[in-house]
């Protein structure tokens, strides 16, 4: 399927191959109309920036030039001036930007499947259930969490995840948090630092004391591998106070906020995150008309807002409600999907599991659910070079094996990722399907 274009002039294959994608039926931009219609490409008026017949072309870990087939000669002269390097045609599949999952926990150790199999048997999920984990991972090696963490992130990727962050959060001590992130940093730059996940054990009854030692030494051992700081602000976590706390501090420490909130029933955090420009609460299960209110607000000026980020595996896990996705939407909210891989309350990496939990559960439409699993994602990361596929955004391509991006939802479980390329090299090799 995949052949070497007739290359010619200056260039050739290198590490980021200038790579002709042909023959994409239905190729999902997530390209503003005004971006698309400059390319000479009829819009199809919908946020996702659907283009059929499409063709795509990778250049220097970049998108080149998008744009449907037929243009695509005079497209690759003016965009690369020269033959490139690689033509592979897709046969009519469907492509769409890699997932952005901005929202994990893969530094662990142990396996909590006893808890899941009690919980389904009627045992209600509980945030304590995170020491068992916290146990597990302070007594594994640098090079087992390293090797758990690798393994994860290949699942994710041949999933189709080009983007993922990475939390720490079961270390719960200066010097296993400060390994968790250093670890983590090993394989993504969304590293969060995440020391106020629950009150450790070693801590019972002295919570203040714990949020001391994570606003102080436990942050400064941690921000420098860190991106993000992060804190579950929930009943059986910590409070608004401490999480205000924990957040400020990872503030003022340089690293952009993130917030746990709202997952196991009403509470401040929502309106925490939003008070402080936090760029995503995450969960968002237990909402008031007022949480809403300010998630959409959050939006109305020129800075980026809040993102509400749904984790719909929890909800599948732990048999909970879903989240109310279409209040959000409908009020004005953005809305992005992750997949909150942890050993706990979602054990799974999958975004397309994400988006058919989306549509079938949720009532979001595909369009909103892919479109929250990619762009809605980068936004959640204050990220504009992922989760689209514009010119100048970086080469993170899913080809899925299926004529359209709605077998997302309409074959869930089924492994419908084809082929991805990340930065513009292949990453997941085409099957046979
Ligand atoms: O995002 N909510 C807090 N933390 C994780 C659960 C972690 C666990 O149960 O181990 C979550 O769901
Ligand atoms: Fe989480």
């Amino acid at each position: 399927m995949e052949h070497p274009g007739p290359s010619t002039g200056s260039g050739g294959p290198g590490s980021h191959p200038a790579t002709l994608i042909l023959g994409i039926g239905e190729l999902t931009t997530n390209a503003p109309e005004a971006v698309l219609a400059d390319l000479g490409v009829d819009a199809v008026g919908d946020p996702t920036g659907l283009v059929r017949d499409a063709a795509l072309l990778l250049d220097g870990g970049r998108v080149a030039w998008v744009g449907a087939e037929r243009d695509c000669a005079e497209g690759v002269e003016r965009a690369l001036g020269r033959a490139p390097d690689r033509v592979v045609g897709v046969e009519g599949r469907a492509v769409v930007p890699g997932f952005v999952d901005s929202h994990t926990h893969l530094v662990f150790a142990g396996d909590r499947s006893a808890e899941f199999e009690a919980r389904m048997a009627g045992r209600s999920y509980a945030a304590g259930g995170i020491r068992t984990t916290v146990a597990a991972t302070r007594a594994a090696s640098d090079d087992e969490l390293r090797a758990r963490l690798r393994r994860h992130v290949d699942e994710a990727l041949a999933q189709g995840t080009t983007t993922i962050e990475v939390k720490g959060g079961y270390g719960l001590s200066v010097a296993d948090e400060e390994r968790a992130v250093r670890l983590a940093a090993e394989a993504t730059d969304e590293v969060t630092f995440l020391g106020a996940h629950v009150v450790p054990v070693d801590f019972d009854g002295r919570a203040d004391d714990y949020v001391d030692l994570v606003c102080g030494e436990m942050l400064a051992a941690c921000a420098p591998h860190s991106r993000w700081v992060d804190v579950f602000c929930e009943t059986g976590a910590f409070t608004p106070e401490q999480s205000r706390r924990v957040l400020e501090a990872g503030a003022a420490a340089g690293l952009g906020v993130r917030v746990h909130a709202n997952q196991l029933g009403p509470g401040e955090g929502v309106r925490l995150a939003v008070d402080l420009g936090a760029a995503a609460v995450d969960h968002c299960t237990y909402l008031s008309d007022d949480d809403v209110a300010a998630l959409a607000e959050s939006w109305a000026g020129e800075a980026q807002g809040t993102v509400a980020t749904l984790l719909p595996g929890v909800e599948f896990s732990t048999r909970h409600p879903y989240p109310d996705a279409r209040r959000l939407l409908d009020a004005g909210a953005v809305v992005a999907l992750a997949s909150d891989c942890n050993p706990g309350s979602s054990y799974t990496s999958s975004m397309p599991l994400m988006v058919a939990l989306a549509v079938r559960e949720m009532s979001m439409t595909v369009a909103e659910a892919v479109w929250a699993a990619t762009a809605g994602g980068a936004l959640a990361l204050r990220r504009d070079d992922v989760g689209h596929l514009a010119p100048g955004a970086r080469a993170d391509v899913v080809v899925l094996g299926a004529p359209s991006r709605a077998h997302l939802a309409y074959r869930p479980g089924v492994p419908l990722v084809h082929a991805v390329w990340k930065d513009g090299v292949a990453a997941h090799s085409p099957s046979t399907r």
